[in-house]
């Protein structure tokens, strides 16, 4: 990977930067971290992580790319979607988590324009000073005359929300805890140093961990010797705090992702860590670190644990493919194509991207919670998952 990708200077000494920031810490932690804490510090430590600096992250020229990157369609669907609820509630705003470079912001805003269905306030929560700013010029381009109608967080609002809160591809970039099963106990894998490098060092995992892990393994079907996997101890606080904060209207996630179940198939051996660098995915996260995006898949189960006591129903889980599909993804193409033989071209092959199954269609699941509405959600129609969970 490094071979084949030559660092600019400027790359080279950002990444060196962050290398001695985690370096250092190790050796403050007795020599060893938490893959946790070594996540939490190359994504998200201020003027440092993948996510605080200025790394280009999306789209061409970056490093991976996701559905409001590939098409118009996605959020177009979406947009049908949030136009029915915002119509159910006669009024309502929206307020999406990790608005990537700010397009599929911009493809909402402009499709409940035409359907005449704009929100009150279009809010977006965002870690990233420098994605805020991206969102900020992609929508100031596309939507000018909509931007007085956005507004940035950087924290979860403190008051209750009427509307739809969305998230796309964002659970995926919470910091994870890696863990290997040995029959008789379970270890946690973190981060020590060997010969000036990273490496992956494994500990006694303490009691918490190893209820987690039991309980994970015996989920699963049971594991073998020798299982790694990883799960994210801070997705309940995270999503419980955003679910608590909706009074009435529908939170949307989008991921990558299985029912528990499924995803920790004894099978499934080695996890899901995957990091992304300059759109080749593979699995080494101590690659130039704050230089690359580092991901796992969503446990779905886990999210809803942590989204039901917050009181609000689970009123859907199904796959992007018939998301998209129950929200008339082909009157979309249409609708944006007009007479355009070749864009309607260009849309087709967009859309089988994010439906098909080996592309983006199954992985990318959709899961729906709502509280005081009526209307039902088209988006769901098609195939209800939720017996999976
Ligand atoms: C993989 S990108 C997805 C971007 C966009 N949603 C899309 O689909 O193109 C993750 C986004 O989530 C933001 N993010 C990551 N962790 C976050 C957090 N804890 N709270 C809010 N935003 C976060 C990142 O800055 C980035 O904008």
């Amino acid at each position: 990977m490094g071979r084949e990708y030559p660092l600019s200077t400027e790359e080279v000494l950002h990444t060196r930067r962050v290398a001695s920031y985690v370096a250092d810490e190790i050796a403050a932690s007795g020599g060893w971290i938490g893959f946790e804490r070594y996540m939490e510090i190359v994504l998200y430590a201020p003027d440092l992580g993948y996510y605080s600096a200025g790394a280009r992250k999306l789209g061409p020229g970056g490093d991976f790319t996701t559905a409001p990157e590939i098409s118009s369609l996605f959020g177009a669907c979406v947009a049908q979607q949030c136009a029915d609820v915002l119509r159910d509630l006669g009024d309502g705003s929206i307020m999406e988590i990790g608005a990537g470079s700010g397009a599929l912001a911009a493809d909402i805003l402009s499709r409940l324009e035409a359907l005449a269905r704009l929100p009150k306030r279009y809010l977006i929560l965002d870690v990233s000073a420098d994605l805020r700013d991206r969102q900020h010029r992609t929508l100031r381009e596309r939507v000018p005359h909509l931007l007085p109608l956005v507004q940035w967080l950087t924290r979860p609002p403190t008051q209750s929300f009427d509307g739809v809160i969305l998230a796309n591809e964002v659970l995926d970039a919470l910091p994870v805890s890696r863990i290997r099963w040995n029959c008789t106990h379970c270890e946690e894998l973190g981060v020590a140093i060997q010969h000036d490098r990273f490496v992956w060092a494994p500990r006694p995992a303490n009691e918490p961990t190893a209820a987690a892990c039991a309980a994970l393994a015996a989920a699963g079907g049971g594991w073998e010797d020798g299982y790694v996997t990883e799960y994210c101890p801070r997705l309940k606080a995270w999503s419980s705090e955003l679910i608590r904060a909706l009074n009435s209207g529908v939170a949307l996630w989008f991921d990558y992702g299985l029912p528990r179940s499924q995803y920790y198939f004894p099978e499934r051996r080695d996890g899901t860590l995957m990091c992304h660098f300059r759109h080749r995915a593979h699995d080494d996260p101590f690659l130039h670190p704050g230089l690359q995006d580092i991901t796992a898949w969503v446990d779905f189960t886990a999210l809803a644990e942590a989204c039901r006591p917050a009181g609000c129903e689970l009123a859907g889980f199904t796959t992007q493919a018939y998301f998209l599909a129950g929200l008339g993804i082909d009157r979309e193409m249409q609708d944006l194509a007009g007479r355009d033989a070749n864009r309607y071209a260009r849309l087709a092959n967009q859309a089988r991207r994010l439906m098909l199954p080996g592309e983006m269609g199954e992985r990318f699941k959709a899961m729906a919670w709502s509280r005081k509405i009526e209307v039902p959600l088209r988006g769901f129609a098609l195939q209800d998952l939720r017996h999976t969970l």
